[in-house]
């Protein structure tokens, strides 16, 4: 089935940052680092790599930090230049590529109603074509096919409004939006219900949804009523929830290393993981790690 190509993705980052507070006071927690570099620009190198060419990042208050990163800096470069800092260079010129590959359109959410509601912000850039949401905090990292293309590929296939699955374990369902599944093939669940944030007892399934989707223009739609959900607050999962019997949805189990780095512990072991596969870091840290952990075997 082929449908339009999905051009446009979105990236809600207009979030609080509460979990990380103190840090995140006067900086948007999507430019905190993992290792040297913020979990938005992952995001936005993913989407790339996907075949996206529009990108609309929906800000709140204080997320300066984001234009800023994704915006030539003259004073840095000609700093670097005078130095003959060429390996330095080499990195903003890697930023700049990025976004000479892709448009990118800031928006303002006035009020943090949720997640549900920062999406529908940008339904008038959007229009009615399939597009794809990123939330930077899930880091999804595939040496293969970047899992944002996979969910575009099986909307290719399928006409559907795709979301990326994992299964989690039970005692973590209550932390993301589950799914209830018909049939599946290939790894491509039929999507027949879905509950954000369930209980243990009451989770469908222990398929979990993980901060890649691609919507439907339908979606959207239901967007527009503005119904609050769990939380009392606007619930993406809740509209699409609301297409599901008109129009197709289904979940991915998608292949690559999933990192959660919203949670203070997700982001420490995100970062631990990333920097002890760097070549360099590694040799700094493993007698560190041995050092701390030495005589405290129980900590592992
Ligand atoms: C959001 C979504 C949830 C999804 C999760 C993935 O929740 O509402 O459905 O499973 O992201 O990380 P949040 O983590 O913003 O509370």
């Amino acid at each position: 089935m082929t449908g339009p190509p999905v051009r446009k993705a979105i990236f809600p980052a207009a979030g609080l940052g509460t979990r990380f507070l103190p840090v995140t006071k006067a900086q948007p927690k999507e430019m905190l680092p993992l290792v040297d570099k913020p979990t938005i620009q992952y995001g936005v190198e993913e989407a790339i790599a996907s075949g996206i060419e529009e990108v609309i990042m929906v800000t709140g208050g204080g997320k300066r930090a984001i234009v800023d990163h994704f915006d030539r800096s003259r004073e840095l470069e000609h700093y670097l230049e005078e130095r003959g800092r060429s390996d330095l260079l080499h990195i903003l010129a890697e930023i700049d590529d990025l976004s000479n590959q892709v448009d990118i359109t800031y928006l303002q959410q006035k009020e943090p109603r949720g997640l549900g509601h920062a999406v529908w912000t940008a339904r008038r850039l959007i229009g009615d074509e399939p597009c794809a949401v990123l939330l930077a905090d899930d880091v999804i990292l595939c040496d293969d096919r970047p899992v944002l293309k996979q969910l575009i590929d099986a909307h290719r296939t399928t006409g559907a409004t795709v979301l990326a699955v994992r299964r989690v374990p039970r005692n973590e369902v209550s932390r993301y939006g589950i799914i209830e599944t018909g049939g599946s093939k290939g790894g491509i669940h039929e999507v027949v219900d879905i509950v954000e944030k369930p209980s243990a007892d009451d989770a469908p399934s222990d398929l979990a949804a993980l901060g890649r989707y691609v919507l439907l223009p339908a979606v959207f739609l239901e967007l527009d009523r503005g119904e609050p959900g769990a939380g009392n607050e606007i619930q993406l999962v809740d509209a699409i929830k609301r297409t599901i019997g008109t129009f197709p949805v289904v979940g991915v189990e998608f292949a690559g290393d999933y990192y959660d780095t919203g949670t203070v512990p997700g982001y420490l072991r995100a970062n631990l993981t990333l920097a002890m596969k760097r070549e360099g870091l590694r040799e700094e840290l493993a007698p560190l790690l041995r050092e701390l952990l030495d005589g405290q075997p129980d900590r592992l």
